[in-house]
């Protein structure tokens, strides 16, 4: 969907839901979702990643009120929520409107809001581990911040979505989702130390090369408590590290030749976990510097290693994303792997242009073939960043 695109049918639908708007009444914003080059299950233990936004996003129109309401109208799931900022609604199951619920929460006990009201839509595939859940905190962050003036500099405004996210919809996730959402631009990666915070933006202007998104449209129900027990699992490292190392506070500060001496010692899957956060971590420096070089073939080469790391020794694979990695391989792509969380979701598979209708046509054919449905398609030609603007 285009920014006007995305603006005049929020309008209309704002007109209908909530009558009659002045010029200048309404403030719009919109937040992208992700892949993640490289970099995975690396930023919740204080290690690098290199996510870049893609041309899909929530939208939102909102307008404040005078009372202490906030009401929401959802186009996605054609339904309208309400409830008084002193008296939240209680969380029961997962609904969507509990990511804007989680963000008025999370800003409500630091900055006096006030009511208001809008129109939500987003083409996010739902579920699919291209942060459709980020993408929607980012853009009520930013949203809530322009309509009460909130002093936040893009660092809180990540914290504050992180927080409606560990806070309201319990997944214990890392800070690479809401941050490439908030800071990610076109034509650019961003390459994070989640260490510390600090990024730098890395150029993406792959040219002669395109970059597959597949969907495999595989359930991802488990994907929170297996998330949060490979969270447990690389905590449990840290423990066993600490004690011969009181120095190690994360992953990121346990070297390689530590892990040698004394790895052995470690339950066989924790010890698994380790090694492939450690690795990774090395594959993203590398990935920086073969995009930096232009170097494809390079970067190909260490989505595929990714990949096999993260189906052998993190086990978060699933026989769909499997399935679409090898039938890329085969067909030429220069590299591919999962992306995200993992346990179905998507993959990404580099091709060059001219291999990538082959690539599309045999990667459907064989998915096709193993699990009678088909993948869906994107492709990344463009990208965008995150905006709020009054209209
Ligand atoms: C999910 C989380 C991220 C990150 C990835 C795995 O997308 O939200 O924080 O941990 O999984 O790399």
């Amino acid at each position: 969907m285009r920014r006007e695109e995305a603006v005049s049918a929020l309008k209309n639908r704002f007109l209908e839901r909530f009558g009659p708007f002045k010029e200048g009444d309404l403030l719009f914003s919109m937040a992208p979702g992700r892949v993640n080059l490289i970099g995975e299950h690396t930023d919740y233990n204080g290690g690098f990643v290199l996510p870049l936004t893609i041309p899909r996003a929530a939208y939102l129109l909102v307008r404040q009120r005078g009372d202490r309401r906030v009401s929401l109208w959802s186009e996605n799931f054609s339904e309208g929520v309400e409830w008084n900022l002193d008296d939240p609604p209680r969380k029961e199951g997962r609904r969507w409107f509990h990511y804007p619920l989680g963000v008025v929460e999370a800003l409500r006990g630091r900055f006096p809001l006030g009511g208001f009201e809008g129109v939500v839509t987003g083409d996010v595939p739902l579920a699919s581990g291209l942060s459709s859940s980020a993408a929607l905190e980012v853009a009520f962050v930013g949203a809530v911040k322009g309509l009460f003036s909130l002093p936040l500099d893009p660092l809180e405004e990540i914290d504050a979505a992180l927080r409606a996210e560990r806070e309201y919809v319990g997944v214990q996730c890392g800070i690479m989702d809401q941050f490439v959402s908030r800071l990610g631009r076109s034509g650019e990666a961003l390459f994070l130390d989640c260490r510390n915070a600090e990024y730098r933006a890395v150029p993406w202007r792959p040219e002669g090369i395109s970059l597959l998104v597949v969907d495999t449209g595989a359930q991802r129900e488990l994907a929170a408590s297996a998330y949060n027990t490979r969270r447990e699992e690389c905590e449990e490292g840290v423990s066993f590290f600490q004690r011969h190392d009181s120095s190690i506070k994360s992953l990121r500060e346990l070297s390689w030749e530590l892990f040698q001496r004394y790895g052995g010692g470690l339950p066989e899957g924790v010890a698994s976990r380790v090694r492939h956060v450690l690795e990774e971590n090395r594959r993203v420096r590398e990935a920086v510097n073969a995009l930096e070089r232009g170097d494809f073939q390079a970067l190909g080469e260490l989505f595929t290693a990714s990949h096999r790391s993260l189906r052998d020794l993190y086990l978060v694979s699933s026989p769909e994303l499997d399935r679409v990695v090898a039938s890329s391989l085969e067909a030429g792509a220069l590299g591919a792997r999962l992306t995200g969380a993992g346990f179905g979701g998507c993959a990404i598979a580099l091709f060059r242009e001219s291999d990538l209708e082959r690539g599309k046509m045999a990667i459907q054919r064989d998915f096709e073939e193993s699990f009678h449905r088909l993948p869906l398609f994107l492709e990344l030609r463009e990208n965008f960043g995150s905006q709020v603007a009054r209209v």
